[in-house]
């Protein structure tokens, strides 16, 4: 189990690796406190690969939290957009607003922890990495690097498991550079200590690993609480137009894809011409959700039909082009131009 007079060693290793193997990351350059805020919050779910990309967006299109704060939820979610998990997006814009109105950026890890869309993971790699404060921070990546090198076989998303990483992590802690010390965990779990084939040849806290070289250990740790079921969800989308225009809805302010666009689940009636499935089938998965989408296509007889069932739906009547602008589930984005072009 845990030896915590190893934590040295490893803090030690971890230190010296992180000097000669960190990757070149955008917000790395440069840290400020919201270059650092915005990379911990796109990183939450995403790629490092993925998110790079739309950091640099974001950073030019919104260059500081007032830029942001200032912006309207329907662009910040615009430029979101292919992500995914888009509540993300709306609690960034929230906590912007409060930042803004605040009139400074919060100034410890406590003070991060009251945003919206900060948990103490987050709270904890922006309060380390941009204010120099000794908190270790614990994500998945440092769960498995943790897990296997301590040997702890309690579920890291159950109590008593959580708790045991936390006291190794907290060993480990550089205090000194705890930024730097987070950063080097993470950093392990992305490059050598992945999940499925770790690469324990060239891992600088070997020695003292309980699942070094041991492919037996590797498939068990992070052990994990037995994972909800996936649902299937059969959903059918109409799509009605008349000339080039279509009824869209903006979806409501919870559940999944909260806010953004996308067409009514109610057909029209009868009145419209049904023109049948617009495409095959789209299997799309979602987190808990395997969706199997279907387009129906249908011609209203007027512009004013088309408005009363837009009423009907409480959506809006609007062109391709204006829908574009909108934000959209990737559900949707990736047909489209397949859809349009019908
Ligand atoms: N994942 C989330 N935050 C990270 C960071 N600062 N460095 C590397 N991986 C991360």
């Amino acid at each position: 189990m845990t030896n915590l007079n190893n934590a040295l060693v490893a803090q030690a290793g971890l230190r010296t690796w992180y000097a000669n193997h960190a990757r070149n990351l955008p917000w790395r350059l440069k840290p400020s406190l919201y270059g650092t805020w915005l990379s911990e919050i796109l990183l939450q779910q995403t790629q490092v690969e993925t998110g790079r990309p739309k950091w640099h967006l974001f950073m030019e299109r919104f260059p500081t939290v007032g830029h942001l704060a200032r912006a309207s939820e329907s662009e910040v979610l615009k430029a979101w957009e292919g992500l995914g998990y888009y509540r993300r997006a709306t609690l960034l814009h929230k906590a912007s607003r409060i930042i803004e109105a605040a009139g400074e950026f919060p100034m410890s890890y406590d003070a991060w922890l009251k945003l919206p869309g900060v948990g103490p993971y987050t709270a904890a790699a922006i309060a380390s990495i941009g204010l120099g404060e000794a908190v270790a921070a614990v994500d998945g990546n440092v769960q498995r690097v943790v897990s296997r090198w301590a040997g702890i076989a309690d579920p890291v998303d159950g109590k008593t498991g959580a708790q045991a990483i936390q006291t190794v992590a907290d060993a480990w802690l550089d205090h000194d550079a705890p930024g730097n010390h987070n950063q080097a965990v993470m950093e392990l779990g992305a490059l050598v200590c992945k999940p499925r084939k770790p690469l324990c040849t060239l891992c600088p806290i070997s020695t003292h690993c309980a699942s070094a070289n041991n492919p037996d250990m590797w498939g068990v740790l992070p052990a994990k609480k037995l994972k909800k079921k996936v649902q299937r969800w059969e959903l059918t989308w109409h799509i009605a137009r008349f000339e080039n225009n279509i009824v869209a809805i903006k979806r409501p302010e919870s559940g999944v894809w909260a806010n953004m666009w996308a067409f009514p689940e109610t057909p029209p009636p009868s009145h419209f011409l049904p023109l049948g499935a617009l495409m095959k089938p789209i299997t799309h998965l979602l987190t808990h959700r395997r969706i199997e989408a279907t387009f129906q296509g249908w011609r209203a007889p007027s512009k004013a039909a088309l408005e009363a069932y837009a009423k009907e739906v409480a959506g809006e009547v609007m062109t391709w082009n204006a829908l574009k602008k909108r934000a959209m589930p990737r559900l949707v984005t990736k047909v489209f131009d397949a859809l349009h072009g019908e």
